[in-house]
């Protein structure tokens, strides 16, 4: 067990430029709140800190494709993100921002201190620089033909195509996205922290101190990069968006994204000192802080090489354990926001849990299932059908199942009160049933202390599995039937029962870190405090007092319908169909759209099956809960058309009305969101990144053919 003073719990701090999956809620977010609820109950001190990232060049991409400013996206996805986890009852001491001036002061004292004392160095070097722009170009800003595939859309710092991660050196023809100019070279001078420096304490510390009790895949990936030689890291950017650099020749110039973004779990901490009356400083420097930080696996050389020497030479204290997840992946692909492959946060809410037969009970179901397929040794597999089979085999058959079966007979056979338990008459499947709590106690301290929360969650199942099984042994409806002849068999009712109530009330201390709505509920059918939910009080069965009357049941869980996982899968796949098919009209999805469909040459008759007609909006209104869609109303000369377009975050309805359009008419019907839409208008996308219709000059008539 073990005896640290306090705890200091991070997570991923998500990129504030969309909307994030519930691949990340099961890398980072959902075992980090599974763990500080569980030390929670334990009455540990602890803080748990997470914010938004938003700077770094994510953001004015983002900008840029919704044809917005990098402000006016971190204030849009900052509030959105936080209310999701809010929703799904990640629980966060504080949800802080980079953007927060205290954020910035903090980073750049950081940096300060950093070069004041000599542990930066200098250096001079040729980068890509837009001549019209007067810029220099982040990785991301140049564009050009991967040397790997050839694909000629290939980022500077990546080929989205083949994967291969490139520099901008290494792109054939590269162009600025800025300009569409081929980009000079021009020196400018960058800070760097040389990483190199600091191999020999690093692979003690990680490859000896923690080769046991860090994860095999965090050992194995830092290895590699220690065994490939560290090499000084740039970190600062020309860039105009981010922490200024704050010394003196550094005009023009922020902190590299990922040395201000870890300096955020610092700030966030700060803040919550503040407002709480706390010293940060015992939290970041103590040697009796265990701190642990909660991350997907492409964050692992962050968190445990780079951040690790940022903190040395600061003089905090080091992670004590950086317990990084695989990839979860979705019904069988990788998930993809680009190819639209994915399950944000947001649609299993509006889905699920804002449903009339939704609420907490939903947010429990995906938290079960998720925990269940938490990919902590190698990637797994999100199915639909695997959600629903959780849900309906063992959330509710199994523990819904169990609770529910001990209220109704309690309050059948014992008058709705906790009845006594009969010492002397306890035999060895109640003593064995005794057995099972106490070591389900100790097998889910253990798997949760060391980050199995897989493992840690099974047991719980498992318990309430025997429960079942205990309570099918026992068969107090039938014993029932025997009270007549012999009225002292109520007393092993009452032991069943007995038991079967304290296991209940043991299920609810076991489950609360998992599913938190679940144990509330619990709590409120015994009619207890929250208090009862203390881990010390886990393993005993003597948490409900004799004689104490209790609630009728409520159904914990609901059975999730074959329609609902179809009508999921139907969505998943229509997602993808309308990237595919250019429906929908971000730049993000035609990109992937071009990645999705090798284009190939058509025939003339190919291009004639497709009936192209001019047309006039008469009405649009927004689509309720989705964000991306507008419905419209198309005047086709002949007839009037219901179309629906995702054009929703570019143009307000009202100011549509009246535009000239060009509309695919032949299009095959499409149920979105509930409403069929015929057909599809045609946009362009200019240079700034904005969508603009493809107007038919004003003299043709609505209804007319175009070819
Ligand atoms: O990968 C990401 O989403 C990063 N924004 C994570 C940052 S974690 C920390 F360093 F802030
Ligand atoms: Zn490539």
């Amino acid at each position: 067990m073990n005896s640290s003073k306090r705890y200091l719990i991070t997570a991923a701090l998500p990129y504030a430029n969309g909307l994030k999956h519930i691949g990340h809620l099961a890398g980072a977010y959902l075992p980090a709140d599974i763990y500080v609820r569980y030390l929670k109950a334990q009455k540990r001190e602890v803080v748990f800190v997470c914010g938004s990232d938003e700077h770094g060049t994510a953001i004015p991409i983002q900008a840029k494709k919704e044809g917005t400013t990098a402000q006016a996206i971190i204030d849009k996805y900052h509030p959105i993100i936080k209310q999701n986890f809010e929703d799904l009852s990640i629980d966060f001491d504080i949800y802080h921002r980079t953007s927060a001036p205290l954020h910035h002061k903090t980073a750049q004292a950081f940096f300060k201190k950093l070069n004041d004392n000599g542990d930066l160095e200098i250096k001079e070097t040729e980068q890509y620089f837009d001549e019209a722009a007067q810029t220099f170009l982040a990785d991301r800003f140049i564009k050009g033909t991967c040397p790997n595939c050839g694909f000629e859309e290939a980022f500077g710092d990546q080929c989205e195509k083949c994967g291969t991660s490139l520099s901008p050196e290494l792109l054939i023809n590269p162009v600025s996205t800025l300009s569409g100019n081929p980009p000079i070279k021009k020196l400018t001078k960058h800070w760097y922290l040389p990483l190199n420096k600091h191999e020999d304490w690093l692979r003690e510390w990680i490859l000896e101190t923690h080769k046991s009790d860090w994860k095999t895949n965090v050992i194995g990936q830092c290895k590699s990069w220690l065994d490939g030689g560290l090499q000084p890291r740039a970190v600062t950017r020309d860039l105009d968006w981010g922490v200024k650099v704050p010394v003196e020749g550094a005009d023009g110039k922020v902190l590299y994204v990922w040395f201000d973004a870890p300096i955020g779990y610092i700030s966030a901490t700060k803040q919550y000192c503040l407002d709480n009356g706390m010293d940060a400083d015992l939290l970041w420097k103590d040697k009796d802080t265990k701190l642990v930080h909660f991350i997907g696996k492409d964050n692992i050389v962050f968190h445990c090489i780079i951040f690790p020497i940022m903190l040395k030479l600061y003089g905090d204290i080091l992670p004590d354990n950086v317990p990084a997840n695989e990839f979860v992946n979705l019904e069988g692909d990788k998930m993809s926001t680009s190819r639209n492959w994915k399950l944000e946060m947001q649609d299993y809410i509006d889905d699920f849990v804002k449903k009339e037969n939704g609420g907490p009970q939903l947010v429990d179901a995906l938290r079960f299932y998720l925990t269940t397929i938490l990919p902590e040794n190698k990637d797994s597999e999100f199915m639909w059908k695997g959600f629903q089979d959780a849900n309906n085999n063992e959330l509710v058959s199994i523990f819904g199942n169990f609770v529910n079966r001990s209220f109704v007979l309690m309050h059948k056979l014992c008058k709705g009160k906790v009845p006594p338990l009969h010492a002397a008459l306890l035999d060895t499947k109640d003593q064995a049933l005794i057995t099972d709590i106490e070591n389900a106690k100790i097998s889910i301290e253990k798997h949760i202390e060391t980050y199995k929360f897989r493992d840690a969650l099974f047991e719980v199942i498992d318990l309430a599995r025997k429960g079942n099984k205990y309570m099918q042994e026992k068969e107090p409806w039938i014993v029932v039937k025997t009270l007549e002849e012999n009225p002292e068999n109520q007393r092993l009712i009452d032991n069943c029962l007995h038991l079967c109530l304290q296991l209940t009330a043991n299920l609810a201390i076991f489950i609360n870190p998992f599913l938190p709505n679940t144990a509330q509920k619990l709590c409120k059918m015994m009619k207890v405090v929250d208090k009862m939910l203390e881990w010390q009080n886990g393993g005993r069965i003597k948490l409900l007092s004799v004689g104490y009357s209790l609630r009728a049941p409520e159904l914990l869980f609901r059975k999730i319908e074959d329609e609902e996982i179809n009508a999921q899968i139907e969505k998943l796949k229509n997602g993808v169909k309308e990237v595919v098919t250019g429906t929908s009209n971000t730049k993000a999805s035609k990109e992937a759209a071009e990645l999705v469909v090798e284009k190939t040459q058509i025939q003339f008759e190919d291009f004639a099956k497709i009936d192209l007609r001019v047309g006039t909006i008469i009405e649009a209104e927004k689509i309720p809960k989705a964000d991306k869609l507008l419905k419209l109303q198309i005047d086709l000369g002949t007839e009037v058309r219901t179309i629906c377009s995702g054009i929703a975050a570019h143009f307000s309805p009202e100011e549509i009305v009246g535009k000239r359009v060009t509309v695919v008419a032949n299009l095959a019907p499409r149920k979105m969101r509930g409403i069929e839409s015929n057909g599809m208008i045609l946009m362009a996308e200019n240079t700034e990144g904005k969508l603009v219709f493809v107007n038919p000059d004003d003299k043709v008539e609505n209804g007319v053919s175009v070819n």
